[in-house]
């Protein structure tokens, strides 16, 4: 696949190396060969563009790194799960992982095979484990004893046999934000390797069980291998036990969590990452399964917003008041996170990296501002002094890296419609999730 370089005097966007779909020409932001301006012009703002070249791009990259073993890719459907992504990825091959009945059916409705579903998730319900069953999925990924004894009674009460990976938790240190980390001995996620150990010696009691592979996910994003390295080693330190009670273990599955950048900085990429992963997985002849969401499309799409107003206060600061709000992107909010701010046509162009330390000495023509929302909270922020192009009313930001847990993550706090969705093929556009009206905010009460 073509990789894209970095920005270079604001000609070029974001993310080393990897396929964004976003791009400055003659000072403008383009998706692909669309530009971003002639979207909001039809469907209006706040809006959020994904490419669909970028989604396809990054999905064939960590495909093909880790083409060396069996692989399956579950796509993370929490990341994005607009069914117009769903379905461009099942007609590429790719699998799902789903974490809810609703998630479930989405996948299905976007023509997901279920035998290349896979369901995790602390808290599964009957009703849903019922639905996975009939709906033939290839296998759970059970993260309790408690959830295994379910799963056996309610495949037993439906005279068939689910197939189950145990999700160990590894207590491995991700090194990512603590709101984000899973894989440790604090964290709600995943059977310990002492309680699994217990559950695969008296596996025999489940009948209606087939125990056919080990899982983990350690939290997101990951910068660099090594945890998972840690992990794999673990879970391979497990397989002897397994296999001594006769479990038919097929299935290694080291989730998601591969990073993107958000600031433009190179960062690692997949095939960084099964340089060390694939040895390991080779060693112990199993098939490998992925759970990529943020890789896929984080950097594949971005959040349109308007400037509503410039607002200065006596104290010198100055806050962008925007259309946008923590209600249609909220990462910011939960874990401080920095996602590249830019205008849509700026007349400073945008550097190639821009991290959350900023400029220094800040540049000629950049101001210093407060990125912030119409919501009613203090914390409806996207940046906090952050320097961007002076900007006046009525102009566009773009928020990079939108394309993961931007839209899946949006409320209708406040009341506030829902933002539309966009996809971009080429040289032309189609919305793929229409703007919510007033009439939406309402038409599920009763009374
Ligand atoms: N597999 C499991 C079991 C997961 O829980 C997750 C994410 C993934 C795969 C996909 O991880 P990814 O490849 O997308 O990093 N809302 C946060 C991220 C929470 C992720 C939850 N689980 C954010 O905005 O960064």
């Amino acid at each position: 696949m073509g990789i894209k370089k970095g920005v270079r005097g604001g000609r070029a966007a974001p993310a080393e190396g990897q396929m964004t779909g976003f791009t400055f020409r003659k000072g403008t932001l383009y998706c692909e060969d669309v530009k971003v301006d002639d979207i909001v012009a039809s469907v209006g703002s706040p809006v959020y563009v994904y490419s669909e070249r970028a989604v396809l791009g990054n999905y064939r990259e960590i495909r093909n790194a880790f083409a060396g073993v069996s692989t399956l890719i579950c796509f993370s459907v929490k990341s994005n799960s607009n069914l117009s992504v769903l379905h461009l990825l099942a007609l590429e091959g790719s699998g799902f992982d789903v974490v809810s009945g609703g998630e479930l059916y989405r996948a299905l409705q976007a023509g997901a095979d279920p035998r290349k579903t896979i369901f995790a998730g602390v808290g599964k319900n009957p009703q849903e484990i019922k639905y996975a069953l009939d709906s033939n999925i290839l296998m759970f990924n059970v993260e309790s004893q408690a959830e295994l004894e379910s799963i056996n009674t309610i495949a037993h009460d439906n005279k068939t046999t689910a197939r189950v990976a145990l999700r160990l938790n590894p207590d491995v240190d991700p090194k990512t934000h603590a709101r984000t980390t899973t894989g440790k001995k604090e964290n709600k996620f995943g059977i310990d390797l002492g309680m699994a150990e217990k559950v695969v010696k008296g596996a025999k009691r489940y009948d209606s069980l087939q125990i056919c592979g080990l899982h983990v996910h350690l939290g997101s994003p990951i910068m660099s291998p090594e945890p998972y390295v840690k992990a794999l080693e673990k879970l391979n330190g497990f397989l002897p036990l397994c296999r001594k009670y006769s479990l038919p273990i097929e299935y290694v599955n080291i989730g998601g969590g591969y990073c993107i950048s958000y600031t433009g900085e190179a960062v690692c990429r997949p095939a960084d990452y099964a340089r060390e992963v694939l040895p390991l997985v080779r060693a112990v002849g199993l098939k490998l399964i992925l759970e990529p969401g943020r890789f896929i499309v984080g950097n594949a799409g971005i959040l349109v917003t308007k400037v509503l107003y410039d607002k200065e206060s006596s104290f010198g600061k100055r806050f962008v008041i925007c259309d946008a709000a923590m209600s249609d992107l909220i990462r910011p909010t939960l874990y401080d996170a920095f996602h590249r701010i830019w205008p849509v046509n700026p007349r400073v162009p945008m550097p190639e990296v821009l991290t959350p330390k900023g400029f220094n000495p800040p540049k000629k023509g950049l101001a210093k501002v407060d990125i912030v929302g119409p919501v009613c909270e203090s914390s409806d922020f996207f940046a906090r002094d952050r320097f961007i192009p002076k900007i006046k009313q009525g102009e566009l930001l773009s928020i990079f890296s939108a394309g993961a847990y931007g839209f899946t993550m949006s409320s209708n706090y406040n009341s506030r419609p829902r933002p539309c969705e966009v996809m971009v093929r080429d040289k032309t556009f189609q919305v793929i999730r229409r703007r919510e009206s007033y009439e939406d905010l309402v038409a599920k009460e009763i009374g």
